[in-house]
């Protein structure tokens, strides 16, 4: 929190007083005299960057121009991550599946949502979800905003509707004020809903881990041997970093686009991927390649969760993948010795670094 310094009283003070007098008699003629019993808006620490500052090892989140980051709608946001009541049977809210203690996943195979259904595929991490370029593991939407809407509005997740939300959220008193606060007018609908749950992940950023300390941060003593060795081998022999991306001066580990390991393509009917969005052969069984940063706390593994440990994860790139007619060109046999798997597993255990504290909040009454 940046505010002027010194005791009440002194100088500092004193300025950001009148600065402050002077901003409501520059904003009361214009808004009209609406004394409000509490402000969402005041709650917010003066001077305030947003978003803030990235984490060592991350980039600057980006955030799109028709929807500006406050402090008030990422605190609506967060409550709106958690609340039950606007979907279908009360029960199911974002954090049902994108559990914060499970890395912001749910530690099984599939999510469960309305009325006890199963999701078709794993709960990927909410966790830097900020910087993908496409969201779902076959990117159909184009941002977190547009995301969002899915699971609201999804059959098997939230069940919910815009006539759903304005009845239920609108009736809450707190929520309109909260409402105000974040986007000036009261008014709750399904755009506001999801402007502000995207504001919130936008704050759920995980970087600062050992990996980067060591890699951005210059502490030598920051990984592990084992783990450092383990970085090669990502590096080199098991070209990881191929689609696993780790920049100069920071690492997504990811590349952002869709590959065939040849996931779903030993399972009948076949896990199309991307090819159903984009109805190109060529996009048959390719997914969207994940993030590594929270690994460790995000198993169970791949789109559809078949893999329970990392262990089984690197054996299953040591084999080279799922032999199919589209399985990626960088997918070979990589022939890793016994020590070599046991370090790749070591460094993917060093990815997991500083995530904000996210409670269960009380939800407005
Ligand atoms: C019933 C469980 C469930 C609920 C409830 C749910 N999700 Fe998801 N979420 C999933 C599953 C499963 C996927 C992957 C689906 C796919 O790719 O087809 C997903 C994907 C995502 C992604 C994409 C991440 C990526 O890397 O592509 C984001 C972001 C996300 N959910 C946020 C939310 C938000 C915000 C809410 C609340 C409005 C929510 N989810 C509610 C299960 C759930
Ligand atoms: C050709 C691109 C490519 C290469 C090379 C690659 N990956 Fe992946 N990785 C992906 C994609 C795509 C997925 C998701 C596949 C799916 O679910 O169908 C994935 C998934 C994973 C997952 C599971 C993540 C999660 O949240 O479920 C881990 C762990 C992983 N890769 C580690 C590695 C390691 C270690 C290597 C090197 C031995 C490697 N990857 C090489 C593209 C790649």
């Amino acid at each position: 929190m940046i505010r002027p310094a010194g005791p009440p009283g002194s100088k500092g003070n004193t300025v950001f007083h009148l600065a402050r007098i002077a901003a409501l008699c520059i904003l009361i003629p214009a808004i009209g005299w609406t004394p409000a019993p509490v402000s969402y808006a005041q709650n917010a620490p003066a001077q305030e960057e947003l978003p803030p500052e990235p984490p060592l090892g991350l980039d600057d989140v980006p955030v799109p121009d028709d929807n500006p980051m406050t402090r008030p709608k990422v605190e609506l946001g967060r409550l709106l991550y958690f609340e039950k009541r606007f979907s279908g049977d009360g029960k199911v809210s974002c954090a049902t599946c994108h559990m914060p203690r499970r890395g912001f996943s749910n530690a099984r195979q599939y999510g469960t949502g309305f009325g006890g259904r199963l999701t078709l595929r794993n709960v990927p991490t909410v966790i830097n979800a900020a910087y993908n370029e496409s969201q779902f593991w076959d990117g159909r939407a184009a941002s977190l905003e547009e995301q969002a809407r899915g699971p609201i509005l999804h059959p098997s997740e939230m069940a919910s509707s815009e006539e759903r939300i304005i009845r239920t959220l609108g009736a809450i008193p707190e929520y309109r004020e909260r409402f105000e606060a974040a986007f000036g007018s009261p008014r709750v609908n399904l755009e506001r809903v999801v402007q502000a749950i995207a504001t919130f992940e936008r704050t759920l950023l995980s970087g600062n881990s050992p990996f980067d300390r060591w890699k951005y941060g210059g502490d030598q003593s920051a990984l592990s041997p084992r783990a450092i060795r383990g970085f090669e081998v990502f590096r080199t022999k098991g070209n990881c970093v191929k689609c696993h991306l780790v920049d100069e001066f920071s690492a997504p580990f990811t590349d952002d686009k869709f590959h065939n390991l040849g996931i779903g393509m030993d399972k009948k009917p076949l896990q199309l991927g991307r090819e159903a969005i984009t109805k190109k052969i060529k996009d048959r069984g390719k997914f969207k390649t994940p993030t590594l940063r929270h690994i460790t706390h995000t198993a169970p593994y791949m789109h559809d969760g078949r893999f329970n440990t990392l262990a089984e994860v690197v054996d299953f790139y040591d084999k080279g993948g799922e032999q199919n007619p589209n399985l990626d060109p960088d997918m070979k046999p990589l022939k890793l010795t016994k020590a070599e798997k046991e370090d790749l597993i070591a460094f993917m255990g060093a990815l997991t670094g500083d995530l904000p504290e996210v409670k269960t909040p009380e939800l407005p009454k």
